[in-house]
């Protein structure tokens, strides 16, 4: 297995590269995959290494490689479309929205995803005291009733999908879980404080058909002091 530094550097794109030609200096920028603050087996038993190792250099890196693309794309039809303002070619670029979606959100909830991890011996899976408890507390009476909820939500996704724990913006800051399907992500006033992927590639290595064990197993994993961090960042809109 490789190691979890040895993969970022094999795999990594430089977020902002500046190429100089002749006289003429270019700014190119793309997404590249994030750091990952532990290393792919420190999950164990809950995920495995195997899995972590898989999805981060193999499906993350799809995804990043499929919004750099699509976006790349669109700027030549941009191009194009001042050339040929066609219907044509804004169904080219109807049908590149698609691409960028679902791209730009495996992209963004698999950065979330990283993020909501954490090893059991650096506080995985510990919700401490502060405002996000209390709100969970309040909202659902324990934790225990949130994850329940989520799992359920989880559970439900037929084929493909995410469920995020949010702060809800336009409802007063308060909690929600939400369902999405394929790669579509939270946007707007839905703020993600959890994200967890219900995808197979998330756990068949591990837990095959037993999804709903990889559901009860990621809890122990759950990064809450970011979760926290994120709830206490975002401002409600008034
Ligand atoms: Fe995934």
């Amino acid at each position: 297995m490789l190691s979890r530094q040895s993969a970022q550097l094999f795999n990594k794109t430089p977020a902002i590269r500046v190429l100089s030609t002749c006289n003429k200096t270019f700014v190119r920028t793309k997404v590249s995959l994030p750091e990952l603050d532990w290393d792919f087996g420190d999950l164990e038993p809950h995920i495995s290494g195997q899995i972590n190792e898989v999805h981060y250099t193999k499906h993350h890196q799809t995804y990043v490689n499929g919004f750099n693309d699509s976006v790349a794309k669109m700027g030549e039809l941009k191009e194009l479309l001042a050339k040929e303002p066609t219907p044509a070619v804004a169904r080219e670029i109807i049908t590149l929205q698609q691409n960028i979606k679902f791209h730009g959100g495996g992209y963004t909830n698999h950065c979330l995803f990283w993020k909501n991890l954490a090893p059991e011996k650096n506080g995985g899976g510990q919700l401490n005291d502060g405002k996000l408890k209390d709100a969970i507390i309040k909202q659902y009476g324990s934790l225990e009733s949130l994850q329940k909820l989520t799992n359920e939500k989880l559970a439900g996704v037929q084929g493909s999908g995410w469920a995020f724990i949010v702060k809800n913006l336009a409802n007063g800051g308060k909690l929600d879980v939400v369902q999405t399907y394929n790669q579509d992500t939270v946007t707007g006033s839905l703020i993600p404080l959890v994200a967890i992927d219900a995808w197979e590639h998330a756990y068949y290595l591990q837990y095959q058909n037993k999804k709903v064990d990889y559901f009860k197993a990621i809890w122990n994993v759950i990064n809450w002091k970011e979760a926290a961090k994120r709830f206490e960042q975002e401002k409600i809109i008034s």
